[in-house]
């Protein structure tokens, strides 16, 4: 886990080089970074995660202050072999563009909350340096987090955005990749690497950052909900190569996993549903077995006893484990959960009765199926609700 405060790398890790403004002594010291300076009237920081992108830099920089003349740009580069740090350096000299370089360390995300804790602007808008993004959405996306909302995205999936010259494989996998991401986030384009933030809604929050999705990392564990998303063009990169990769795919599953898991996402929640009701046959027969071996009952109290065992035995799996519910006073939400599973079962008979033409085998499973759904959202929003 990581905390924005706590980033690793701070000391001698990393250098620093600001020239603005102009002409202004540059410094190579890790202690640059802990003075806080005011960005001399930037209303935002634009934070630029550069591996190889020597070629574009020039180019980005001068769209950003065509459309934000009020921004500062901070570029975290990663020890790039083409110069990449040498042009930003350039382009320090004449626009207000400061550099971070990480020597020790690689990658998308840790960079983006590298460039996040530097910020000298609560408001801070990430993106790439190929020119994917377009730097004139700035401004909106902006404007939005100012006036309240948490989170604003330069989103592909909405009405009016869409995607250039993408190859059919990275369009699949984007689409396949956000499906899976939708469940964490109220936004449409969960997977998207061009957004704005406060750094104060990050500070302070446990994070995991790995592969590129620090986006979707950062809504998920801040539970944003007030989320906007203004429609753009994403472009093809001009020049270079994607960094993304079968890792970085690979990171992401992982990352969507750790996230299913953390934050007990519905997904993950109906599955631990759908188990323990599955497993519930095992207390069931158990007290079956015992009624009829061992106390000489009939096997209709037998059954009786077991599903009430059984009924009860998966109330505590379920508080507890799969809606992770320990606060729901136990008693209240048991008589709850009684008057659930009996309206699942009337649910059954129900679509058993209206499909009186059917294989019974096949009317009685389709009515658990719906008997199971009803009792799942029934448990979620109002057994075990209330946090
Ligand atoms: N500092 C640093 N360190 N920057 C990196 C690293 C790294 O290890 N790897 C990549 N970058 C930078 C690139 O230089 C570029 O500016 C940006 O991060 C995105 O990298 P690309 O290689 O262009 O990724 P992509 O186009 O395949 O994916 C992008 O678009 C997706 C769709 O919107 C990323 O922004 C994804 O996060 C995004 O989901
Ligand atoms: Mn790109």
């Amino acid at each position: 886990m990581q905390i924005l405060p706590n980033l690793p790398g701070r000391n001698g890790t990393a250098s620093e080089t600001t020239s603005w403004p102009p002409g202004a002594p540059t410094r190579n010291t890790s202690e640059v970074l802990a003075a806080p300076r005011s960005a001399p009237g930037a209303r935002a920081t634009v934070i630029v995660p550069t591996y190889n992108e020597a070629a574009n830099l020039p180019r980005l920089v001068e769209r950003i202050f065509e459309a934000m003349p009020e921004a500062e740009v901070l570029v975290v580069d990663d020890a790039s072999k083409d110069g990449t740090a040498d042009a930003a350096r350039e382009l320090a000299r004449k626009y207000p563009v400061r550099v971070i370089e990480r020597f020790h360390e690689r990658g998308l995300s840790t960079a983006v909350l590298r460039g996040l804790k530097e910020a000298r602007t609560d408001v801070c808008v990430v993106m790439d340096a190929d020119l994917s993004h377009p730097p004139e959405a700035i401004p909106e996306l902006v404007r939005a987090v100012e006036n309240g909302s948490e989170v604003a995205v330069g989103s592909r999936y909405v009405p009016g955005g869409d995607i250039d010259r993408w190859p059919l494989f990275r369009r699949v996998a984007s689409r396949a990749g956000t499906l899976l991401a939708r469940p964490l986030t109220p936004v449409r384009d969960p997977m998207a690497g061009f957004f704005c933030v406060r750094k104060s809604l990050v500070a302070g929050i446990p994070l995991k950052p790995r592969g590129f999705k620090i986006m979707l990392e950062i809504l998920a564990r801040t539970g944003a909900t007030r989320c906007v998303e203004v429609p753009i063009h994403f472009e093809d990169r001009s020049a270079g190569d994607s960094k993304f990769g079968p890792k970085e795919r690979r990171e992401f599953l992982k990352q969507v996993a750790a996230l299913y898991r953390d934050l007990n996402a519905w997904p993950w929640r109906l599955g631990k549903f759908l188990l323990t009701g599955a497993l519930g046959v095992l207390p069931d027969l158990a007290i079956l077995n015992l009624v009829v071996r061992a106390l000489e009952g009939t096997p209709t109290y037998g059954a009786a006893a077991g599903w009430f065992v059984a009924m009860s035995v998966n109330h505590a799996i379920n508080r507890a484990w799969t809606f992770r519910a320990r606060h729901v006073p136990a008693v209240p939400s048991y008589l709850k959960y009684a008057l659930g599973v009996l309206a699942g079962l009337a649910v059954r008979v129900a679509v058993m009765k209206a499909l009186p033409s059917w294989d019974y085998n096949l009317s009685s499973l389709l009515g658990i199926a719906a008997g199971a759904c009803l009792n799942f959202l029934g448990l979620q929003r109002w057994v075990f609700a209330g946090r």
